[in-house]
C-alpha cells in the first residue's frame, strides 16, 4: 500500500510504539547513551496512525516533534520507559519496542556533579542491569492475544542469533536488521527480516524506513486478535 492511500485497516486497535534511546545519568549533567535517532519507531507511529490505529508513541531522547495524530509521552531512562510501556500497553492490541534500551545504568547516581579530585586518577563506574522490558511485556501480556513486537540489530550469523533471541524473548515478531560488514564499494545494505514464532520469516528489501513499518503493521494486523476486542 501506498502511504496516504492506506486503508484503515488498524482500525479499532490501540498499538503502543516505543523509540529512541534511553539515557541513564551518572550525575546531573552527564550520561550513558546510545545513538539510535529514533527514525524507525517515528516511521511506525507515522503509519499506523495513517492505518487507522490509536497510537501512543513513548520517546526516549529523540529530539524529533511529536507526530500529528499520535499521543506521544517523552521518557529519558529504561526504567521510565518501562513504567510507560506498562502503562500505555495495559489495554494495547500490540506493543512495539523499536526503542534502544540500555542494558545497564550507573549502580549509583551522584546528585552533584562529579569533580576530579588531586591524587586521584579516575572514578570507577560500576553498572547493574536494567529491566528487561521487551521479555517482562512478552511473558506477562496485559491482555490475552496482544502481539508483542522486537527489534534486534545483529552483526553476524543474523537469523541464528535472531531465531534465538526471538525465543529468549518470548516475544511474537523480532524484526532482525543485519549491521556492519556487508559493505561492498561503499553501498550501504540494510538487510532486514522479520522473524515470528509461527516460523513466518519475512524478508524485507532495502529501502525507506515506512516500507519496514507498513510490512511489521502488516504482520501485527494478521495476528491480533481482534475477536478479544
Ligand atoms: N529491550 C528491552 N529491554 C532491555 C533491552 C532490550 O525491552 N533492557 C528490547 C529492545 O527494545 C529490542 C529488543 O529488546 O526490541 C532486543 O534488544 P537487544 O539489545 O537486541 O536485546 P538484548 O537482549 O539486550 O541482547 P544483546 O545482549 O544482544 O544486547
Ligand atoms: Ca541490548
Amino acid at each position: 500500500l501506498a502511504r496516504g492511500t492506506a486503508a484503515p485497516d488498524l482500525g479499532g486497535l490501540h498499538v503502543v510504539v516505543s523509540a529512541g534511546g534511553t539515557r541513564e545519568p551518572l550525575d546531573p549533567v552527564r550520561f550513558l547513551g546510545n545513538r539510535s535517532s529514533g527514525k524507525q519507531g517515528y516511521a511506525l507511529a507515522r503509519t499506523a496512525a495513517a492505518r487507522g490505529a490509536r497510537v501512543t508513541l513513548i520517546e526516549a531522547n529523540t529530539g524529533l516533534p511529536d507526530p500529528a495524530g499520535v499521543d506521544v509521552v517523552h521518557v529519558g531512562t529504561a526504567v521510565q520507559l518501562r513504567e510507560a510501556v506498562l502503562k500505555a500497553g495495559a489495554d494495547a492490541d500490540a506493543v512495539v519496542m523499536a526503542a534502544a534500551v540500555a542494558d545497564f545504568r550507573p549502580s549509583e547516581y551522584a546528585t552533584g556533579k562529579i569533580k576530579k579530585k588531586d591524587g586521584v586518577e579516575a572514578p570507577a563506574v560500576t553498572l547493574v542491569r536494567n529491566p528487561d522490558i521487551l521479555a517482562e511485556i512478552s511473558a506477562d501480556r496485559a491482555r490475552p492475544g496482544q502481539v508483542v513486537v522486537g527489534f534486534a540489530a545483529e552483526t553476524d550469523d543474523v537469523l541464528a542469533n535472531g531465531r534465538d533471541k526471538l525465543r529468549r524473548k518470548g516475544c511474537d515478531l523480532l524484526v532482525v536488521n543485519e549491521v556492519g560488514e556487508r559493505r561492498t564499494f561503499g553501498s550501504e545494505e540494510n538487510e532486514a527480516v522479520v522473524l515470528a514464532a509461527d516460523g513466518a520469516e519475512t524478508p524485507v528489501p532495502h529501502g525507506p524506513k515506512e516500507a519496514l513499518a507498513d510490512i511489521v503493521w502488516d504482520l501485527v494486523e494478521a495476528r491480533v486478535d481482534r475477536a478479544g476486542r
